[in-house]
């Protein structure tokens, strides 16, 4: 274990409207969140003391509810407050913010009509997703598949979608890789395991259409950031075949930030020019050093 224990540090958590200590933010282990993964959560990062995309985060986390049939206790303002209270008192500039709502222990079943819904936000300090993030990852292709809309509730950020990302994440670790790309129902390619993906092709990026993974709010922003430059999208079905027809590659979200991906398998990529001022520009958006652009 190379990280203190997350049940075990100092400091506070906001949980249910109160902050309480670290080490008491607990729940029953019969809560209906952890047996049938009614849970939904955002992650999220401050830099010099401001929360990226704060308010949008709090709007998805909100409608990831809607999509689990349930709703975050509080308005999207109340959660905004409360974020920035916690920001405040982690007395934490850059950090990472995980909030997250679920189903409580009133009943235990399948059904939960009656459960009470839980808010809690954590705070802490996250730095690099990824080892020499800037040299470049390496993915290894899962053989999990994101599920078809039809069959898991696919733009929320639940608990359970993330049961097919650890199992593959976990496998592409044992063999040495960072990270894995995960294909869809369809056999097209998706997403990494907790990001989006892009493509460099003759000077455009092409990037899977969103259309049964989650549409990460930095997606949007690096396509907001590359259109800034002239940069043409291309959003499309991309099929794993095409995989060396391309140049560069990256992957974009909260945690990951932009990452270049230097190889998917046999396929190697070559981190250039565009990766390259596309992270540049990532990191002068999220430092306040330039403006979002329109
Ligand atoms: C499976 C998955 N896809 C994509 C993303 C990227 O989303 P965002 O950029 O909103 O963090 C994440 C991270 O939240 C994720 O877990």
């Amino acid at each position: 274990m190379t990280s203190i224990p997350y049940h075990d540090r100092d400091g506070y958590i906001w949980m249910d409207g109160h902050f309480v200590p670290w080490r008491e933010a607990n729940i029953h282990v019969l809560t209906h969140g952890l047996h049938y993964a009614s849970s939904v959560f955002e992650g999220e990062r401050a830099y010099n003391g401001h929360i990226f995309e704060s308010r949008r985060h709090s709007e998805r986390l909100h409608k990831s509810a809607e999509i689990l049939d349930f709703s975050v206790p509080g308005t999207v303002d109340q959660l905004e407050e409360a974020k920035a209270e916690a920001l405040a008192k982690s007395g934490l500039e850059n950090a990472y913010i995980r909030a997250f709502a679920w189903r409580g222990s009133e009943m235990m079943g399948v059904s939960a009509q009656e459960n009470r819904i839980h808010l809690a936000i954590a705070v802490w300090h996250w730095g690099d997703y990824f080892k020499d993030k800037m040299k470049g990852i390496a993915l290894t292709h899962s053989k999990w598949r994101r599920p078809d809309p039809m069959t898991a509730p696919c733009d929320a950020k639940a608990a359970g979608l993330y049961m097919i990302c650890t199992l593959s994440k976990h496998a592409a670790e044992r063999e040495g890789y960072a990270d894995a790309l995960m294909l869809d129902w369809r056999g097209h390619v998706a997403e990494a395991t907790g990001a989006n993906i892009f493509f460099l092709q003759d000077g455009a990026l092409h990037t899977p259409t969103p259309d049964c993974f989650l549409n990460g709010i930095t997606r949007q922003t690096a396509i907001k950031l590359a259109k800034a430059r002239g940069i043409e999208i291309i959003e499309r079905t991309i099929m794993p075949e095409e995989l060396p027809n391309f140049s560069e590659c990256f992957i974009t979200g909260t945690a990951a930030e932009l990452t270049p991906v230097r190889s998917i398998g046999d396929v190697t990529y070559t981190p250039g020019e565009v990766t390259e001022a596309l992270v540049t520009d990532y990191s002068d958006l999220v430092n306040g050093k330039i403006k979002m652009p329109a």
